[in-house]
């Protein structure tokens, strides 16, 4: 992808494989009912066309559609099957951002990570840009607000992302309060620093949206549910922190929902990363899906709410 534009007065045509040819009001529907096309049609949110779908075996080349004249495609969508990983969670998300006409600022603590992500993304024809941002440092933070409003008005969309997990494996007996505190600096006063810092350009938006990157273990509701597959998970400081996060997310749904600012937490699930030693289950293309789909709020989209690829979870 060479370019990305925002065109006003366009006309749009869904293409798909039962209509090749994009002719209006001939577009395919989601069929949620059998096999792999309800799959698709969770991965890719709900109301997507998916079936019937197509599959391109590896090295094997499908047309879709050939276009003539000018006009742009606007969503492209490949569902990857079984352990296929090419792409970190962190890039898909800003590839997924920058893909829907966003200039994204990628914050990264490492220089030389952070450019190298940027890099591979400006490859793609990407608007993204590696920002310098500490999420535990009050002047790093500050710096980083300050590069972002030299370079425009306002900012649409924060994804507060940056989390660790410090010896979640001890029991809660058995963990170190320095660590806990460790993680609560990136994991709880992080997001807290990071919003307060940016808001202001937020609210220059006409409608920003904030996502808190939390988790499954952070729900209290799931914990004490002997069905819930959080049941048996027990991670004092990771644990607590991303609930801390949670009730973060709803403080700040509550005071900004009048000026039109979208907070809302998203549960990614078990991802392999380089958190868990790549031991989730999750592809980060998964996990990125509901974090997207958070950042991306109509105007009339929800608030303070708690979120996994299938809706509301307990919180
Ligand atoms: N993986 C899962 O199963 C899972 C499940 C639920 C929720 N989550 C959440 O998803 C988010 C992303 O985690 P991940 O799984 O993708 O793990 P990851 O690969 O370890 O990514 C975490 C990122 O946070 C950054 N970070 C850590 N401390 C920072 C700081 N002080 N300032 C700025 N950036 C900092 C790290 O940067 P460096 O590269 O500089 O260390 C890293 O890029 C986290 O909030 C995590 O809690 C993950």
């Amino acid at each position: 992808m060479e370019s990305v534009f925002v065109l006003t007065n366009a006309k749009s045509r869904s293409i798909s494989p039962e209509n090749p040819t994009g002719e209006k009001g001939r577009g395919g529907k989601a069929d949620l009912s059998t096999g792999s096309a309800r799959d698709a049609a969770r991965d890719l949110g709900v109301g997507w066309k998916v079936n019937p779908y197509v599959n391109v075996a590896p090295g094997s080349t499908y047309t879709l559609a050939q276009f003539k004249g000018e006009g742009i495609v606007n969503h492209i969508w490949m569902t990857l099957g079984g352990t296929a990983e090419y792409r970190s969670a962190i890039l898909r998300i800003y590839w997924r951002l920058a893909a829907a006409g966003f200039k994204v600022w990628l914050g990264a603590r490492n220089a030389e990570r952070g450019m190298a992500a940027a890099q591979a993304l400006n490859a793609e024809g990407l608007d993204v840009h590696w920002l310098e941002i500490d999420v535990t440092q009050d002047e790093s933070v500050a710096a980083a607000v300050k590069a972002v409003g030299a370079a425009g008005p306002s900012l649409d969309v924060l994804v507060n992302n940056a989390g660790i997990a410090i010896r979640y494996d001890l029991p809660p007996s058995q963990q170190r309060v320095a660590d806990i505190q460790a993680t609560y600096d990136v994991n709880v006063f992080g997001p807290i620093r990071v919003t307060q810092g940016f808001l202001p350009l937020l609210l220059a938006a006409p409608a920003a949206c904030i996502v808190m990157v939390s988790s499954y273990s952070g729900s209290i509701g799931r914990a004490l549910d002997p069905t819930s597959a959080s049941y048996p998970v027990n991670m004092l400081g990771y644990g607590s922190s991303k609930t801390a996060l949670n009730g973060i997310t709803v403080a700040f749904a509550k005071e900004l929902a009048r000026q039109g600012v979208r907070v809302n937490a998203a549960a990614p699930g078990y991802t392999a990363t380089d958190l868990n030693g790549h031991r989730g289950r999750r592809t980060v293309q998964q996990a990125a899906e509901i974090i997207v789909r958070l950042a991306t709020l109509d105007a009339g989209g929800p608030t303070a709410g708690y979120f996994d690829d299938d809706g509301p979870i307990p919180w």
